[in-house]
């Protein structure tokens, strides 16, 4: 007899993921009720137009490479939410956190256009992210990635064994603050910073990134989430203790004038920060 693994399957977790969400909810709705024709047309447009954008990126971005591809396969497959059900630790690990193919293409773009030798990831769940920049780092590139978990490190570490790029990996597992004070200790620099792990933290990731000069002169800082599923610019009352963390991290970011910074609306809103 074949077992038959259920997979779990992945909620909306990007402004626009929401939005196709509800449009689709509408247009269910308005087939139940007697509505104008024009109407009825212009919310099957609008759905379209958002439902096709992701799709329609897919298909217009360079094929992931097949460790990334097996990497995501394998994230989707593993049965999370039974994992931590009855764990002790507050950190609910879930599928949705990984960025994927158009974002991991992008960051790894970004690595190519900098041409990064160093590279930091601040939260790294099964390593898509840090996989992908460690693709477009030369052969004596290196990258650290901070993690908390041991288990999701272990499982990224595996996956990075079957990847011809895995060897520049280092992986820390530590809370993050507690290791970027150690490599900024050490005098580390790194051309490019990914930051994506506790939104509650954001800003001190930022200011010891900045006080403590672990971003090379010309490097640059990608930080992940900061769109956070619409809540900053949606009323206060709908946010969550990660909304208003990022809400509040877009305000501190925009009130220093010791960096420049680009909001970009892509997937969960990726900001990129370069020093002034
Ligand atoms: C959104 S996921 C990272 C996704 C990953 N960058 C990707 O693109 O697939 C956030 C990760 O940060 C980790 N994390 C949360 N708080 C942390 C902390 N204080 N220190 C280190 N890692 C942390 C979580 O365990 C989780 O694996």
């Amino acid at each position: 007899m074949t077992t038959v693994v259920k997979t779990e399957s992945a909620r909306p977790v990007t402004p626009l993921g929401i939005l196709v969400e509800q449009l689709e909810k509408i247009v269910k709705m308005a087939e139940t009720v007697e509505i104008p024709l024009e109407l009825s047309d212009a919310i099957k447009t609008a759905y379209q137009l958002g439902a096709g954008i992701d799709p329609y990126l897919e298909e217009n971005t360079t094929q992931e490479s097949t460790a990334l591809a097996a990497l995501a396969e394998k994230t989707r497959q593993e049965p999370w939410s039974s994992r931590f059900s009855n764990s002790e630790t507050v950190r609910q690990l879930e599928q949705e956190m990984l960025s994927g193919h158009i974002e991991g293409q992008t960051l790894k773009m970004f690595a190519y256009m900098i041409g990064a030798k160093s590279i930091l990831e601040i939260g790294m769940f099964t390593g898509y992210s840090t996989l992908a920049m460690a693709e477009a780092l030369p052969e004596d590139g290196r990258m650290i990635a901070c993690e908390v978990d041991q288990y999701v490190s272990n499982f990224a570490k595996s996956c990075f064994e079957r990847s011809p790029h895995g060897s520049k990996i280092s992986v820390e597992v530590a809370p993050a603050l507690e290791t970027i004070n150690k490599l900024a200790d050490a005098g580390e620099t790194f051309d490019l910073v990914f930051i994506d792990a506790d939104k509650k933290e954001y800003i001190e990731y930022l200011k010891i990134l900045l006080d403590r000069n672990l971003l090379a002169e010309n490097g640059f800082i990608c930080v992940d989430n900061t769109l956070l599923q619409g809540q900053p610019y949606l009323p206060p009352e709908k946010r969550t203790l990660n909304g208003e963390a990022i809400a509040q991290f877009n305000r501190f970011i925009t009130e220093d004038p010791r960096v420049e910074q680009v909001l970009l609306p892509l997937r969960d809103g990726l900001t990129i920060i370069r020093r002034k």
